[in-house]
């Protein structure tokens, strides 16, 4: 079966936190991940919302469509990357994801990058990016966002590249110019 699927299928039967018993008695799907399955480019946000968990796509609400301009703002379309969240499933009223929840969730998250072989991870928000930059070798570089978004760390397995969550960019005109002019140092890994 191919890597992603099984992927799937292990999250579907996923008990090991109360965020898939959450996700059952509201009738909310998983959110899985979506995109192509041989991306260069994955981004990494933070857990589904509402609209995610009631159909199963990630970033298909607000922050979803201030993600769809920041992309297209540079010409890439969702097709050409893969999207995924930290957890795969919402947690209660949209609230940060817990550590125990991080922990349960992640082996997830580290399969997807390993079938995929991303040449570039962009981690949206602080709780990706601390968690990619701990997992992969980068513990001490670790600040708030706004200190290492838009800047490009090397990594032994991709490029890594923290940007703002496109959420802060729902209400904010200035944060969405902000967040293009951040989405620019992707330009140059478009071939
Ligand atoms: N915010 C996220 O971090 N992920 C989604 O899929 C939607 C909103």
């Amino acid at each position: 079966m191919d890597e992603l699927k099984k992927i799937k299928e292990e999250v579907l039967a996923c008990r090991k936190c109360p965020l898939s018993r959450y996700r059952k008695e509201n009738g909310y799907c998983p959110v899985i991940g979506e995109g192509s399955h041989s991306a260069d480019i994955i981004f990494i946000g933070e857990a589904p919302g509402l609209n995610e968990a009631k159909t199963g796509r990630p970033f298909c609400g607000a922050a979803g469509r201030v993600l769809d301009e920041l992309l297209a703002s540079i010409g890439i379309e969702r097709g050409d990357i893969y999207i995924t969240n930290l957890l795969k499933d919402r947690p209660p009223e949209n609230r940060n994801p817990k550590p125990e929840e991080i922990e349960a969730c992640t082996p997830y998250l580290d399969k997807q990058i390993k079938a995929i072989k991303p040449k570039v991870v962009c981690t949206l928000g602080n709780f990706s990016t601390s968690y990619i930059f701990e997992k992969y070798g980068l513990k001490d570089e670790i600040r708030g966002i706004s200190k290492i978004k838009g800047r490009m760390f090397k990594t032994d397995s991709f490029v890594l590249i923290p940007l703002y969550h496109p959420a802060v960019a729902v209400y904010n005109a200035n944060m969405k110019e902000a967040l293009k002019r951040d989405f620019k140092i992707l330009k140059k890994f478009l071939s």
